[in-house]
């Protein structure tokens, strides 16, 4: 496994496999990296000919009082996973080389990324999306994987592959979740373990919420309202949003709908969680 920090190295050694008709994918990370991540190296690694992961801790998706500084930068164990993992290539750049003094260019899109999470984390998107775009043009991918998870997230990467006309395929790979339904993030680590118990009550309304559609007669505003309580219930977990939305638009749903998604983000101590679930209404 070849591990480089130079984006024009990496860029050479990606031309020239891309030359040689091998299909490249890319898996964008911040490191950190768990078993969620793994899922995405393992299925770059099924799907594509050379699997390029990079690591790199994104200074301008973090807000002012966010957690840049301590975010956990574990560059040794994040090396031994990706070999295990069959990644090809490293890519590790520092942020002078992602984010020149002289920079001006920022890739920033106008409707998406103003709901939910944009709307309590001003500018995170616009961080997301610049680096994105400049990891996508370093590493050349046909094929890039982001999780589930992170589900407005990958939206918005989607749609600014396709208003940029960009040549590749997004795929998006389902959650994993620990064996009690917490979904794997590397800020769980962060969790005290009174506060990883109170989490859990995350999974538990989301759980609900796919309950509460398959019955048929719950709309999808009675469904928000019931996550609500049942998360506001819990001492120690502040919630910021809790909404059943369309997949698409992320617009909060009146009616049922086949394209539905259960969305929440909520701070449990100091760490800010985020989880969803596709919905499906009987
Ligand atoms: O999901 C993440 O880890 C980050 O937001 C990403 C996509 C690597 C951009 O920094």
């Amino acid at each position: 496994m070849q591990v480089e920090a130079l984006p024009s190295a990496v860029r050479s050694v990606v031309q020239s496999h891309r030359c040689g008709g091998r299909r490249v994918g890319v898996v964008p990370t911040m490191g950190a990296l768990h078993v969620g991540h793994v899922s995405l190296m393992e299925a770059a690694r099924r799907e594509c000919d050379f699997v390029v992961t990079t690591i790199f801790v994104n200074p301008m998706q973090f807000g002012p009082n966010e957690d840049f500084e301590c975010y956990p930068r574990t560059l040794e164990q994040d090396l031994q996973r990706c070999e295990a993992a069959g990644v090809d290539l490293v890519f590790t750049p520092d942020a002078a080389q992602m984010f020149p003094p002289d920079a001006e260019s920022i890739v920033s899109l106008t409707g998406l990324t103003r709901k939910l999470e944009g709307r309590d984390r001003p500018g995170h998107f616009d961080g997301v999306t610049t680096v994105v775009a400049k990891l996508f043009n370093i590493t050349l991918p046909h094929r890039a994987y982001f999780g589930q998870k992170d589900y407005q997230q990958q939206l918005v990467i989607r749609r600014m592959v396709s208003d940029l006309n960009w040549a590749l395929e997004i795929v998006t790979c389902p959650i994993v979740r620990e064996d009690d339904g917490l979904a794997m993030s590397s800020r769980n680590r962060y969790l005290s373990p009174a506060d990883r118990e109170r989490s859990l009550v995350l999974f538990r309304a989301l759980s609900m919420a796919q309950q509460l559609a398959e019955t048929g007669s719950e709309s999808p505003d009675s469904i928000s309202r019931q996550m609500q309580q049942l998360i506001g219930g819990v001492n120690g977990v502040d919630l910021v949003y809790s909404v059943v939305a369309d997949c698409d638009t992320l617009e909060p749903l009146v009616e049922t709908s086949e394209r539905a998604v259960a969305l929440i983000a909520a701070r449990v101590g100091k760490t800010r969680l985020i989880d969803n679930q596709i919905l499906r209404f009987r």
